[in-house]
């Protein structure tokens, strides 16, 4: 097995407002992170799948983890995570086996990402040997403001919002943790951060960020017309 994700499940969910750790909150019945999980183990190529979680639930985020793979429990870890995504991600990237060329950085809470989000985006980071991100046209019309005072118009034509999975060469990824700011807020920032150049594939919408309770309407939603 030459590819694996990180699934970053480690974040209090405080804006979610449930005073609990955000991706155990169940869509539909089923928590958010196991759905991710899912996901990565149903893809054709086997992948390694590293789930970082709050260090206070490791016991049950490993049962949740195991029913959910079955018999691909081999191909799974879960490792605690930090005080920050940063610390989280890199906790998952030193927990990887050996052998692992290539890996994903994937949101818990964009649990409802296509199972194709994660095959276009490997496949790219393959074809160019560069970090990959799905990214989408930014659709709001975005102003630059001082205060409350608004200065310009940004023009949104050389803008994308990016989502995960982010892919990138693991060893180069390692370096980049390595040497990082802690001011960047995602996989590709830290990446670029150290040289890297980091290319784009388009996103789905159903990939968004469960963030707000009006997110997890969405995404109960959006499982209700899957199974439709
Ligand atoms: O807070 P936010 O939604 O931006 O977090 C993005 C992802 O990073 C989430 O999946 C969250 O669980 C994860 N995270 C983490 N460890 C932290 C903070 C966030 O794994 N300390």
């Amino acid at each position: 097995v030459s590819r694996a994700v990180v699934v970053v499940a480690a974040g209090s969910g405080t804006r979610l407002g449930i005073g609990d750790a955000k991706a155990f909150v169940p869509v539909a019945g089923e928590p958010m992170l196991t759905r991710a999980v899912r996901t990565v183990l149903t893809l054709a190529e086997p992948t390694v799948v590293v789930v970082v979680a709050p260090a206070a639930r490791l016991d049950e985020c490993r049962v949740l983890v195991a029913a959910v793979a079955g018999p691909a429990v081999d191909l799974t870890a879960v490792v605690p995570g930090g005080a920050d995504r940063h610390a989280s991600v890199q906790a998952g990237l030193d927990a990887l086996p050996d052998g692992i060329e290539w890996v994903g950085v994937h949101d818990a809470a964009r649990c409802l990402t296509p199972a194709a989000q994660f095959d276009a985006v490997f496949t790219r980071a393959r074809e160019t040997g560069d970090g990959v991100v799905p990214a989408l046209p930014v659709t709001d019309t975005v102003k630059r403001v001082e205060g409350d005072v608004v200065v310009e118009t940004v023009d949104r034509s050389a803008l994308v919002g990016v989502q995960t999975p982010q892919v990138f060469p693991l060893a180069r990824l390692r370096d980049a943790y390595a040497v990082a700011e802690r001011s960047e807020t995602d996989d590709a920032g830290v990446y670029r951060g150290a040289g890297g150049t980091v290319r784009t594939v388009p996103g789905d919408a159903d990939a968004f960020k469960i963030t707000t309770r009006w997110d997890l309407a969405r995404a109960e939603a959006l499982v209700a017309d899957r199974a439709g």
